[in-house]
């Protein structure tokens, strides 16, 4: 199968320029201007750029949390994902205590069997460490499962001792994986969360009131400390305090390994959200919470400096109605979680691209080929070249889009950006050189998405 891609200007994290690609079965097999090959499909891309495939590195499919469950499975989800112009996943699978790592990779392996219609990798959440687990993340890397992901937070649930972080930590020193750090100070918290339930404070916005910017920074801090005595890279995940980042960067100035990601909504959405008149607050409940807007120029001069290296999305929506409802007299038992794996590249490019906060080539490596180096899959995904995966967006940078639940296809039902207008939209996609979303329309098929085996850190 050959599909010619003509027309459109090509772009990298650091290249761009007018060309054609062809795509040969899976991978792409030429780049060049005015290619004149018999081709079975040809797409025009006159106008447009052909970016490589977004890459989000942080969702949360099918998820048991908070008294229920993430309202997308794989199939919605990557659909959605597919829409957006995501052509790559890294879900988290989870641990809980008294399982077996091997039981989680199994269970989450069965959640998007035959199901995905885009590639998808997993990162594997640790909630309980021990000689045998600690032995089954060397199996999981020689596996592809490169990352694990720490809790700092949720005390009884996820959150995990110091002790158990370091010798995690000390781990992947010796099986080249990666430790992703939910960074949030999770004895703190709780203490402050009793404490305005026992004041009768009841409503959505104290989750954020009562999860302090200090709590993350401090987390933050302590993560990066932990790394640097055991002598490892860390990647700090969903990182929205501007104090947090300045931990960030620090570390970063001295020279360590500490990598973070940011999420659109700490872009785009504020603490103002949570003011919203009655229970609307609920729907950007979500851990770490939203920041005051005025603290937001700071991680837009972290995305531009390389501070932090990935946006993703942190996608875990739950529904209002039954879901989000679950915590109507107690902001603590709103599941914590929202909708976001379709519309991150409008939103950042719109945002970030056309408001003149970041480049073209930074938007490119912030969404796809940053993720891709530091998740193992570079240079297989993450960029358009010869011999890498076919995974390729044409982006109409003219596009203006309204999003709204009523017409985006994520399986909840509200959109914390309803009614927002951006600029900059996916038309075509393609996923190893299938084609999954044509002109718009949704083209793919479920079960066609592969798992993704991961390299170690060399
Ligand atoms: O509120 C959030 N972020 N929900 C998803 C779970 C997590 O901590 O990433
Ligand atoms: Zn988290
Ligand atoms: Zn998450």
């Amino acid at each position: 199968m050959r599909t010619l891609i003509k027309g459109g200007t090509i772009v990298t994290a650091v290249d761009q320029y007018k060309g054609d690609v062809l795509i040969e079965d899976e991978k792409i097999a030429l780049i060049g201007t005015a290619i004149d090959v018999q081709a079975d499909k040809t797409i025009d891309a006159t106008g447009q750029y052909v970016l490589p495939g977004g890459i989000d590195v942080h969702t949360h499919l099918d998820m048991p949390f908070g008294g229920t469950t993430s309202a997308d499975d794989f199939e919605t989800g990557t659909t959605a994902a597919a829409f957006g112009g995501t052509t790559s996943i890294v879900d988290f699978a989870i641990q809980y205590r008294g399982q077996t790592l091997h039981h989680a990779m199994e269970t989450w392996a069965k959640k998007a069997e035959g199901k995905a219609v885009i590639d998808y990798g997993f990162h594997m959440i640790i909630t309980e460490l021990n000689d045998q687990v600690e032995g089954e993340m060397d199996a999981l890397v020689r596996q592809g499962i490169t990352s694990f992901k720490l809790f700092m937070a949720y005390p009884g649930i996820f959150m995990l001792d110091d002790g158990s972080i370091f010798k995690a930590l000390l781990r992947t020193g010796k099986n080249g994986g990666t430790i992703c750090m939910h960074a949030e100070n999770g004895g703190v918290i709780d203490v402050l969360v009793q404490r305005a339930l026992a004041e009768g404070k009841t409503a959505p916005k104290y989750h954020a009131l009562t999860r302090p910017a200090r709590a993350e920074a401090e987390a933050t801090h302590r993560a990066i400390a932990m790394s640097e005595i055991a002598d490892v890279p860390i990647y700090i995940v969903h990182l929205s305090a501007a104090e947090a980042l300045e931990m960030v960067t620090e570390a970063r100035d001295r020279g360590l390994p500490a990598f973070a990601e940011t999420c659109p909504q700490y872009l785009f959405l504020s603490y103002d959200n949570y003011e919203e008149p009655g229970f609307d607050g609920a729907k950007y409940v979500m851990s770490p919470p939203l920041r005051e807007k005025a603290k937001q120029r700071e991680l837009w001069r972290g995305l531009a400096f390389n501070d932090l290296q990935c946006i993703s999305t942190d996608h875990c929506p739950f529904c209002m109605k039954e879901q989000k409802a679950l915590g109507r007299n107690d902001f603590s038992k709103i599941p914590n979680g929202a909708p976001g794996i379709e519309t991150r590249m409008s939103l950042v490019y719109d945002g970030g691209v056309r408001e003149g906060r970041i480049s073209l080539n930074r938007f490119v490596e912030l969404t796809s080929t940053s993720p891709a180096k530091i998740f193992g899959l570079f240079p297989r995904k993450g960029t358009i070249a010869p011999g890498s995966d076919a995974d390729i967006v044409v982006f109409d940078p003219n596009r203006t889009i309204t999003l709204s639940a009523k017409t985006l296809h994520m399986r909840v039902d509200y959109n914390p950006y309803e009614g927002r207008q951006v600029t900059g939209a996916a038309d075509t996609v393609v996923s190893r050189g299938r084609l999954v979303i044509e002109n718009g329309k949704f083209v793919g098929r479920a079960g066609s998405g592969a798992f993704l085996k991961r390299a170690a850190r060399s």
